[in-house]
């Protein structure tokens, strides 16, 4: 999961950790999968090829506050070699089941406004931008880039 973390942050400027930014410990990486594999309303889909991870995927709690636990989030990645082959949409597909017979009522994610990939793909499925935030992102040239805030009504 380290190593596909890593390969994967370095082929997209969408994401916001850089692939040296991501540097957890294998326990620490084995405790934030235990802690979603423990969680009966998680959801995590890894999608293998030849022994290979190629894609992640999750719909988790937005927390734990009773105020909010009719919020999911959502989060998903597949390695460039893989993209538009509808393994982002498989999976969302069954993220947005496994959602449903957990009693959300909303998914919310955020995407960088540029991703035009990832927002075709949240809009085929039905979320809608209900907010931005200007220049959430900063990349080293000095550039930014508007984060949209995204929810899917279930
Ligand atoms: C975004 C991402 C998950 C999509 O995965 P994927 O497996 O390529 O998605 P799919 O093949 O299922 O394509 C799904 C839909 O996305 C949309 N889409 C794909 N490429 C697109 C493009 N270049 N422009 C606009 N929409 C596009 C289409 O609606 C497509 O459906 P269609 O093929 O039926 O027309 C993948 O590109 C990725 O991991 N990107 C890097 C990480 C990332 O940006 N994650 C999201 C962070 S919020």
């Amino acid at each position: 999961m380290i190593s596909y973390m890593k390969i994967m942050l370095g082929e997209t400027p969408y994401l916001l950790r850089t692939p040296e930014e991501f540097d957890y410990s294998v326990e620490g990486e084995a405790e934030v999968l235990a802690r979603r594999r423990d969680d009966p309303r998680a959801l995590m889909i890894l999608a293998e090829a030849d022994g290979e991870i190629i894609a992640t995927s999750d719909v988790m709690p937005m927390g734990t506050k009773s105020r909010t636990l009719h919020r999911a989030t959502l989060g998903m990645s597949v390695r460039q070699d893989y993209w538009r082959l509808g393994i982002g949409s498989a999976m969302m597909e069954r993220l947005i089941a496994h959602a449903r017979q957990s009693g959300f009522e909303q998914i919310e994610l955020e995407v960088v406004s540029t991703n035009r990939r990832a927002i075709g793909l949240y809009v085929k499925y039905g979320f809608q931008v209900y907010g931005t935030r200007p220049h959430g992102i900063k990349y080293p040239d000095g550039s930014y880039a508007d984060d949209y805030l995204m929810r899917k009504v279930l």
